[in-house]
């Protein structure tokens, strides 16, 4: 296995139905989370990527939330359907889709 260049971390935290903030998970995560898989494999990004399920990476109100590093670029209100433009514009092209990023006011 080659060193991954950049590390695609998906939050799947779920927290138990009436919490206050809710989880991504409870908002549809873990199926981007499969799309994702789909997409690394179609698109061989698993060469130079990975992919990781992580716990809560803060903005839960805007999940499912997933971020790329060493990009620091963070991605909101995700479905299974944006994870072929990510894999193959952000993470093999290099290019973060503006459209889905979380901008830097929304952190506080
Ligand atoms: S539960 Fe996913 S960011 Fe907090």
């Amino acid at each position: 296995m080659s060193k991954p260049e950049k590390f695609l971390c998906i939050c799947v935290n779920e927290r138990p139905q009436g919490h206050p903030r809710g989880s991504c998970a409870q908002r549809g995560s873990r199926e981007v989370l499969m799309a994702l898989a789909e997409e690394f494999e179609k698109q061989g990004a698993f060469d130079r990527s990975s992919l990781v399920q992580t716990g809560c990476l803060g903005l839960c109100q805007e999940g499912p939330l997933a971020a790329v590093f060493p990009d620091n670029v963070f991605y909101r209100d995700l479905t299974a359907a944006d994870a072929k433009a990510i894999v193959k514009e952000h993470l093999l092209e290099g290019k973060a889709l503006p459209n889905k990023t979380v901008p830097d006011r929304d952190w506080y």
